[in-house]
């Protein structure tokens, strides 16, 4: 390619038609091999076919409808269009670079099936208008699977957590033990992070469920079109007002892909913690065998592969965001071929959500908890002392004073090496007089949750409660 590309042949001697383009009529010459690869997207839009042939077969009825085609005419191009899809999905179908994108190979093919009248379909239309509605459907059907898949995710959080609402972890803040949090609590903060993530797509949904068709090129058309019918039959709940908008603007694909990194985001810093969980030194969870995989020199590894992949796909998805906005900008109206760059990332957003919803739709549901080792950690570390402070603060006992008190009881336990509740009574009364042998009480991690009884909290009653309140709040979205 490169090398014809450096050498291009001299133009032709003109022909009847010197370029066989179905835009080739004011063409003297053939394009260059180098441009017509550089130009084309067929290689990846194809992926577009039954938008394409499904708004074709919509622009058609539309246009019988208002009397520019004959209903026959009408008849042979639908006939035609479901023929091809037919063709494609059986991998019956030759695509072409020379023909550039999925619209024109699909138009070829009908002309090439149903003759001349298949010449007809384009009328009252342009590629630009075409293309930002096939790229629509596209998108909203794919919203549609991935928020199904995100439901199922959700939906096995709440399971687990419901499941571990008892199980105490120690909760972190700078990967130090903070404090025993509830394990179920921990899932259902992953739980709100990725409704939010289900609850945006849905919003940005709305902005893509809209009807470019009629736009035309740029500036619409002089026929006698009804919108409002091609949009019924797309099922499009609105329609592009204003014909330049409709044709150069992408921000829904944007929209979309910003929703996407944001999720990804969140699945990174859920794939963070389950590495960090499966590590040795953590112990509090084991991935299933299915999901790990093995090293090929060190016998002893069972590594975490699939969450350490999602965890990077992450950057992927950044990078789509970014590449799309950079695209856009600067972009004067109307339609430019710059927004042909728009399919590729858009595409792989999709798909590298889908892998990370599957992946963590299967893997979180078989993942191991390892209880013990959880309440164990969440032992050390002085994990309770906010809630010996808490304790003194209800004996009356300011809480700056307070905290002085316990910060010395825990300086002590770190010299000799032992917990806050392996220090005798006495040595606590000697940091105060009015500390009494309850305190060993709220020392306690399972007290130590039970505490915090609060909407909102992590007392096991609260998470199961929470739990109940997720399913009602998942089903509520479900129906939107
Ligand atoms: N392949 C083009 C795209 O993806 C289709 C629209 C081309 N329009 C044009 N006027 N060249 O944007």
């Amino acid at each position: 390619m490169t090398d014809r590309a450096q050498t291009p042949k001299p133009a032709q001697p003109a022909t009847e038609q010197s370029s066989d383009k179905l835009w080739g009529g004011r063409f003297d010459g053939p394009t260059n091999a180098f441009v017509e690869e550089f130009t084309a997207s067929v290689q990846f839009d194809r992926r577009l076919y039954a938008q394409d042939i499904e708004g074709s077969i919509a622009h058609a009825t539309m246009l019988a409808a208002v009397g520019v085609l004959t209903n026959d005419e009408r008849d042979r191009i639908v006939e035609g269009l479901a023929a091809i899809r037919t063709d494609i999905e059986a991998g019956r179908f030759t695509w072409s670079i020379a023909l550039e994108d999925v619209h024109m190979n699909i138009e070829s093919a009908l002309t090439a099936r149903i003759g001349e009248v298949g010449k007809k379909l384009h009328t009252a239309r342009s590629r630009n208008d075409q293309v930002a509605t096939d790229i629509r459907l596209y998108l909203r059907g794919e919203i549609d699977r991935l928020t199904g898949m995100l439901d199922r995710l959700l939906n096995a959080l709440i399971d687990l957590a419901e499941r571990e609402a008892d199980t105490v972890l120690p909760g972190f803040t700078h990967l130090q033990a903070a404090q025993p949090v509830s394990f179920g609590h921990h899932l259902l903060a992953w739980f709100e992070m990725l409704l939010r993530d289900r609850e945006r797509l849905r919003d940005c949904r709305k902005r893509t469920d809209s009807l470019p068709l009629g736009a035309g090129a740029l500036a619409g058309t002089t026929f006698p079109i009804d919108r409002a019918l091609t949009a019924e039959l797309l099922g499009f709940t609105r329609i592009c007002e204003n014909s330049l908008d409709a044709v150069a603007d992408r921000d829904f694909a944007i929209e979309f892909t910003a929703c996407g990194a944001l999720m990804m985001v969140h699945f990174s810093r859920m794939a963070e913690e389950m590495v960090l969980w499966s590590s040795q030194q953590f112990g509090f969870i084991e991935l299933a065998d299915a999901f790990c995989t093995g090293s090929s020199m060190m016998p002893q590894k069972k590594n975490p592969d699939v969450p350490e992949l999602v965890r990077g796909k992450s950057g992927r998805v950044i990078g789509h965001l970014i590449a799309l906005l950079t695209l856009m900008k600067s972009q004067p109206l109307a339609y430019n071929k710059d927004n042909q760059e728009d399919k590729e990332p858009l595409f792989d957003t999709v798909d590298t959500l889908r892998g990370c919803l599957r992946a963590f739709g299967d893997l979180i549901p078989t993942m191991q908890v390892r209880r013990d080792r959880m309440r164990e950690a969440a032992r050390a570390g002085f994990t309770t002392a906010t809630d010996f402070a808490d304790y003194l603060v209800r004996l009356g006992i300011p809480f700056r004073d307070a905290h002085a008190v316990v910060g010395a009881a825990v300086r002590i336990a770190v010299e000799r090496g032992c917990e806050l509740k392996d220090l005798s009574l006495a040595e606590l009364q000697a940091l105060d007089g009015r500390i009494g042998a309850e305190v060993f009480g709220a020392l306690d991690v399972d007290a130590a949750l039970a505490a915090r009884d609060h909407r909102g909290g992590t007392a096991p009653g609260r998470v199961r409660a929470a739990c109940a309140q997720a399913r009602l709040r998942l089903g509520t979205e479900a129906a939107h």
